[in-house]
């Protein structure tokens, strides 16, 4: 202000709003904007947009907690994502909150990429999953797709199974405890999916046409739970297709790792470029967020917020733990003790 006013101020408004109103007309040119939320760790799904983002020259703005926000303060999820929806074009959203990208797109509008939300789904990971099986000619509506991980916490699991049950096709949850399957596999009938899962223990039994394996998601945990036995090379070999979307755990011996690595690298490069051909789409309007997100997630009955002004209380799904507090999907902000 001070070497403003060194000018005639009025003359400095004048001009300047005579600026801002010829903006606000003409935006043409103006580069897209994609704001990139990061709040829990990612390598594939930040470092792929950047690199999509890249390729497609969007500008990517980086929103992520860590970079400083108001939220700190105490400002609530919805107002920082309005504010921000002021200065982005789309959002890419990952994050430990769960159903935070179809909270963002309820209150700005602006489409969104789900790259995971805490436990729910994984949308664009199981989508690349769908190409992959396109691309082998495997009929979706015919497709039998075994899964061998952890159902109960891998979101890439649930979208990839509800995306095949979506499409008609049958999944087999191999679950040798027996322990965690059943609630997944009834949600195609819950839903109205056309296809089915059901639960098979022992995967040298299983006939499919891809082999799904996922990690323990050890981050999600709260038990004392046994991971399911680490897969033999004799046993994935069995199967023409097997994907991983990897960071891998112990769900593989090492020779099945090392039989499997080329198939699970090139899905690393596939889901890049699933994630660049949905950042184009949804920039451009050819497809929906809305299309892209179409399940309310089945919420755990613990989910609700205890905060007594929290505008959510019958469905906050969330609370999102910072260096500071934890602040709810509405903004109730318990700092830390
Ligand atoms: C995810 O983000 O869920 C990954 O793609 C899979 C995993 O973390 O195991």
């Amino acid at each position: 202000m001070i070497s403003i006013l060194r000018h005639d101020l009025s003359d400095v408004v004048y001009r300047l709003a005579d600026d801002v109103a010829s903006l606000e007309v003409h935006r043409d040119g103006v580069s897209k904007h994609v704001a990139l939320w990061i709040d829990e760790p990612s390598t594939r799904n930040r470092v792929s947009v950047a690199r999509a983002c890249s390729d497609l020259n969007f500008k990517i703005l980086d929103s992520s907690p860590s970079s400083g926000l108001s939220i700190a303060k105490g400002e609530s999820l919805q107002d920082t994502f309005m504010v921000l929806s002021r200065y982005t074009d789309l959002f890419a959203i990952r994050t430990r909150v769960v159903s935070l990208p179809l909270r963002i797109y309820a209150w700005t509008g602006l489409p969104v990429l789900n790259l995971g939300d805490g436990w729910n789904e994984h949308p664009s990971q199981a989508l690349s999953t769908l190409i992959a099986m396109h691309q082998s000619d495997i009929a979706s509506d015919k497709a039998t797709v075994a899964i061998y991980g952890d159902f109960d916490r891998s979101r890439t699991v649930r979208s990839v199974a509800l995306g095949v049950a979506s499409l008609g096709g049958t999944v087999i949850l191999v679950d040798p405890a027996f322990v965690n399957a059943p609630r997944l596999a009834s949600l195609p009938s819950e839903l109205g999916l056309p296809g089915s899962i059901s639960v098979a223990a022992d995967i040298s039994k299983v006939e499919a046409d891809m082999l799904y394996v996922c990690r323990p998601q050890r981050e999600r945990w709260n038990s004392s739970q046994a991971s399911p036995p680490p897969l033999r090379v004799q046993e994935v070999a069995r199967f023409k297709m097997v994907l991983h979307p990897l960071p891998r755990g112990e769900e593989l011996s090492t020779d099945a790792w090392e039989f499997i690595r080329e198939q699970a690298l090139n899905h690393v490069t596939r889901s890049y470029l699933t994630r660049r051909a949905l950042l184009a789409a949804l920039m451009s309007g050819a497809l929906a967020s809305s299309d892209e997100e179409r399940y309310q997630p089945n919420l755990p009955t613990n989910a609700r917020c205890s905060a007594d002004d929290c505008t959510f209380r019958d469905g906050c799904l969330a609370t999102l733990r910072l260096a500071s507090g934890t602040l709810c999907c509405s903004g109730c902000f318990a700092p830390c003790a």
